[in-house]
């Protein structure tokens, strides 16, 4: 047996079938259910009996009431599913006894279906409910979607009448961004193209509904899908230092080149750690929990976001999403909250309540807020990054909830992320009237982020004039910020805690990436001695960054002693200072070293401009200015 063929075999396919309540849902599903000999023996005679004894017509969706009734005796549940098989696999249909449990299983994820069959009535065509339906499935994230014009034998089997309606709703589809797989001419109460060919409607060459539903694909397993790893946790021993979570989907093995998220800086995994192993773990898929060593030390912490990079996922501070609201109080706009999303946890504000969509009957208006058990689709704004899918492409890591005070209140599905443009929700950006490649092709390089770190005394402004004077006289536009000298304005109000070098490297980012856009080449040189402000000023700048390490030791350091300032910290005169009584953390990955215990000026000023060369400049310089 072929793989493909057994998996089916294991895994069935689930459907729902939508569409308005009289254009015949029951009925499909009950003749569908026939057709596949998928009934228990004797039910449709059994139905028929009873139909003819009370003097009614038989309807096929009489079944479905009957099979609904039995099951109705037995346990409740939240989710109704009615089985069937072709010959080719096995489906589910998806169904739940109101709205608000359908939609609540659809959004927390208790349910998910792969495939949808849209239902309209040929006489009928598209009402506003088929529009809500419609609206849902693109709520829900089915892309996949057929549709079946049905009641095609009250309309005589009219080609032009089933042109009008395939023409109404495919229009409607497309508007929500769906192409429709096919769209079929049936009669569900006939059996027209359910699973044979109609002699009624010569016209129709297409498939019949059996054919389209084993045309839709399966979502592939969670392992099949690209690799997404939150991580839990990071545990540090002496000697190495491993990042522990569990692969939501995807694989992994020893020596992948993979990608952090936030920032998407690509390390290699050295090696899965295991206990109890005789052998060692060379790969791991979705579902396990894996602890790996990677080959660099980059900055990387609870929330992080292990990827393979095939597919990229979204990254920003506004995120767009349908929320399932179950807290007591409504979910108003402006509202802080806090939003869970794999290992990540996020401070949020409510930016806008877009749609509130009403779960009686799919209808959506708009409404500041969001009352318990109520679908919306709503704005959310945070400080810090978020790194999330789609919930239609990979659903674990387009999902989470959302907590008041401690208390999950509600569950989201992810439609998309974007970077924020303003911090403030009642400011805007402005269009520029010059563009950053208007820039670039006038200035001949494009303006970027040259950011030095390193120790007090380690050459880092010595170095930036240096190269700033070069650029400069080759026609370059360039700015340096100079730590000491912003201290003396701008960060004037800032000493040497963590907290405020913190601050301190965010505004010298902030105005870095302001002179950057305005299209010029600029030097920041600060001690800025933490990973992660540093990491903080990558995404600020973002992404036209060299991080460039000016090293030396700090006996070196020491002895040059340019300010005095060694001196003083070894008698304790200035406290918290760096390389002697505060930390310095050394870049793990930096884009270049200058090691000034090494290198001359000039020396270390050829490499830095080098570099800049290679990730900046457009165009060879070609003025000359010389000094005044
Ligand atoms: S940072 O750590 O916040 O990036 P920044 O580069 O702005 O530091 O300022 C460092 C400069 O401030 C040093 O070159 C030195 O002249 C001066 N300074 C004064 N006190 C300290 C201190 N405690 N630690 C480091 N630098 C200090």
């Amino acid at each position: 047996m072929d793989n493909r063929l057994a998996d089916n075999l294991v895994r069935a396919l689930p459907i729902v079938v939508v569409g308005h309540v009289d254009h015949g849902k029951s009925t499909l599903i009950g003749r569908v259910l026939h057709d596949t000999g998928s009934l228990p023996d004797g039910k449709v005679e059994q139905l028929r009996a009873v139909s003819q004894k009370r003097g009614l017509e038989f309807e096929w969706s009489f079944l479905l009431d009957a099979l609904q009734i039995e099951r109705d005796q037995g346990i409740t549940v939240d989710i109704t599913q009615t089985w069937f098989r072709t010959a080719l696999r096995r489906y589910v249909v998806i169904d739940a006894p109101g709205h608000t449990e359908f939609l609540k299983n659809m959004v927390t994820g208790a349910a998910k279906a792969d495939a949808a069959l849209l239902v309209v009535d040929a006489a009928q065509g598209v009402t506003e409910q088929t529009r809500r339906h419609t609206y849902l499935l693109h709520l829900l994230g089915i892309g996949q979607v057929a549709v079946v014009v049905n009641k095609m034998d009250a309309v005589g089997y009219d080609h032009g009448q089933f042109w009008s309606v395939a023409e109404d709703i495919t229009g409607y589809l497309t508007e929500l961004g769906i192409v429709p797989t096919a769209i079929v001419p049936i009669s569900a109460k006939q059996g027209d193209n359910i699973s044979t060919r109609s002699a009624a409607m010569g016209w129709y060459q297409g498939p019949t509904v059996l054919e389209v539903l084993d045309g839709f694909a399966p979502k592939p397993t969670a392992s099949e899908q690209s690799l997404r790893l939150p991580v839990q946790d990071l545990y540090r021993t002496e000697e190495k230092r491993v990042v522990v979570g569990r692969i939501e989907s995807g694989r992994l093995r020893v020596g992948d080149t993979i990608r952090i998220l936030p920032g998407g800086r690509s390390v290699r995994v050295a090696a899965i750690e295991t206990w109890n192993r005789d052998t060692p773990q060379i790969a791991a898929a979705a579902g396990e929990s894996v602890a790996l060593r990677l080959d660099e030390e980059v900055f990387i912490e609870r929330g992080s976001m292990i990827t393979s990079g095939d597919t990229p996922m979204y990254e920003g501070q506004k995120l767009r999403a349908r929320v399932f609201w179950l807290g007591r109080e409504p979910l108003a706009e402006g509202q802080r909250l806090k939003l869970r999303l794999a290992t990540a946890e996020h401070e949020v504000v409510v930016d806008a309540v877009e749609r509130v969509i009403d779960v009686a009957d799919f209808g959506h208006r708009s409404a500041a807020q969001v009352e318990r058990n109520g679908v919306a689709e709503v704005v959310f704004r945070s400080r810090s990054t978020i790194v999330a899918d789609s919930f239609a492409n990979l659903p674990t890591t387009g999902r989470g909830v959302l907590a008041v005070d401690g208390r999950v209140s509600g569950g989201f599905i992810v439609d998309s992320v974007e970077p924020l443009a303003g911090r403030s929700s009642n400011t805007t950006q402005v269009a520029a009237s010059v563009t950053v490649d208007e820039r670039a092709l006038v200035n001949g390089h494009r303006g970027g982020v040259i950011w030095l770190t390193g120790l007090s005394g380690a050459g880092k402004s010595t170095i930036a004039m240096a190269a700033q004077r070069r650029l400069f006289e080759a026609g370059r536009q360039v700015v340096v910020l100079d730590g000491d000298n912003l201290r003396h304005g701008l960060n004037g109000d800032l000493g040497f805690t963590p907290e405020d070098r913190k601050e301190n490297v965010r505004r010298a980012a902030e105005v870095a990436r302001l002179f950057a856009d305005a299209g010029s080449l600029v030097f920041v040189s600060l001690i800025s001695p933490y990973v992660a402000d540093r990491e903080g000023a990558r995404q600020i700048a973002g992404g036209r960054f060299l991080e460039v390490f000016v090293r030396a030791d700090v006996a070196t350091c020491q002895a040059r002693d340019p300010k005095g300032l060694y001196a003083k910290a070894a008698t304790g005169e200035i406290k918290q200072f760096t390389g002697v009584s505060a930390d310095y953390e050394r870049p793990a990955a930096p884009d270049l070293v200058l090691d000034t215990d090494a290198l001359t000026v000039e020396g270390s000023t050829d490499r830095l401009l080098a570099a800049i060369e290679a990730t900046f400049v457009t165009r060879a310089a070609t003025a000359t200015r010389t000094a005044a």
